[in-house]
C-alpha cells in the first residue's frame, strides 16, 4: 500500500489478513461447496466469499461462529455429511512452518477444523507473516479433551515435557475442554501428533502435521507470498 508520495505505508496485521483472504478466493472453484475455517483471518475470508456468493453452492463451516458469519452474509451453510469431498478448505493458523505443519486451535475449533480439512482435497492456509516459525511450540499447543480425562491427559502431557494449562471458561462446540500445552519445542510434529492422538480421552490435538496445508498464502509488507512444498 502506497501513500500520496509513493512511500510504503505501514500495513496493519488486519491489512495483511485481508490481503491473504482476498488471494485465497482464487483457489475457490466456481459452483463448489467450500470449506471454511475459524478465527479472525477466516472471518476476512468469509467476508470476501460474500462478494462471490452467487458463484457458490454453499459452505461447510468449522465452527458455530463461522456458520453464523456465513449465514449473516446469506451464504448457505451445508453439513459436511451432505457435502461429500470438498475441493478446498481455507483457514488460518496460530503457527506454521515452511514444511506447512501447523499449530491450530487458538480459537478452540481444532476438532471441526481437522475434520473439514481431512475431508478437503486442498488446504489453503492464510496467515500474516507473524505466524511463520522455524519450530512449532512457542504458541501453546491446544488439546481438546473429554472432561473426565482432564487430569490423566495433563499427567501424560507432563511426561512428554509439556506444561498443560486448562483454558478457563472454554467449552468447545463439541462440549469438551481444552488444555493448552506450554513449553514445547516441537521438533517432530508428525510423531507428537500421533502420540497425542493415541491417548484415551484426547479428542483432537492442534498439531496439523500428518495432514498439513497444501498451500500457504503469507501476508507480508511486500505482498502475498505463496509457499508450497
Ligand atoms: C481457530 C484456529 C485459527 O485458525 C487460529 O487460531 C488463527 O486465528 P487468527 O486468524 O485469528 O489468528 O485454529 O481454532
Amino acid at each position: 500500500m502506497n501513500d500520496y508520495w509513493g512511500f510504503k505505508m505501514a500495513m496493519t496485521q488486519d491489512d495483511l489478513k485481508r490481503a491473504v483472504a482476498q488471494a485465497a478466493i482464487a483457489y475457490v472453484p466456481a459452483d463448489c461447496i467450500v470449506g471454511v475455517g475459524t478465527g479472525s483471518t477466516a472471518n476476512f475470508f468469509i467476508d470476501e466469499l460474500a462478494r462471490i456468493k452467487h458463484k457458490l453452492r454453499g459452505a461447510v463451516a468449522s465452527s458455530e461462529a463461522s456458520a453464523k458469519r456465513l449465514q449473516g452474509h446469506g451464504i448457505e451453510v451445508v453439513s459436511l455429511n451432505d457435502a461429500g469431498e470438498l475441493p478446498v478448505y481455507v483457514d488460518g493458523a496460530d503457527e506454521i512452518t515452511r514444511h506447512l505443519h501447523m499449530v491450530k486451535g487458538g480459537g478452540g475449533a481444532l476438532t471441526r477444523e481437522k475434520i473439514v480439512a481431512a475431508a478437503s482435497k486442498k488446504f489453503v492456509c492464510v496467515c500474516d507473516a507473524s505466524k511463520l516459525v522455524d519450530v512449532l511450540g512457542k504458541f501453546p499447543l491446544p488439546i481438546e479433551v473429554i472432561p473426565m480425562a482432564r487430569s490423566y491427559i495433563a499427567r501424560e502431557v507432563v511426561k512428554l515435557g509439556g506444561h498443560p494449562k486448562l483454558r478457563e471458561g472454554c467449552t468447545t462446540d463439541n462440549g469438551n475442554i481444552i488444555l493448552d500445552v506450554h513449553g514445547l519445542q516441537i521438533l517432530n510434529p508428525v510423531e507428537l501428533e500421533t502420540a497425542l492422538n493415541h491417548l484415551p480421552g484426547v479428542v483432537t490435538n492442534g498439531l496439523f502435521a500428518r495432514r498439513g496445508a497444501d498451500v500457504l498464502l503469507l501476508g507480508t509488507r511486500d505482498g502475498v507470498q505463496t509457499i508450497t512444498l
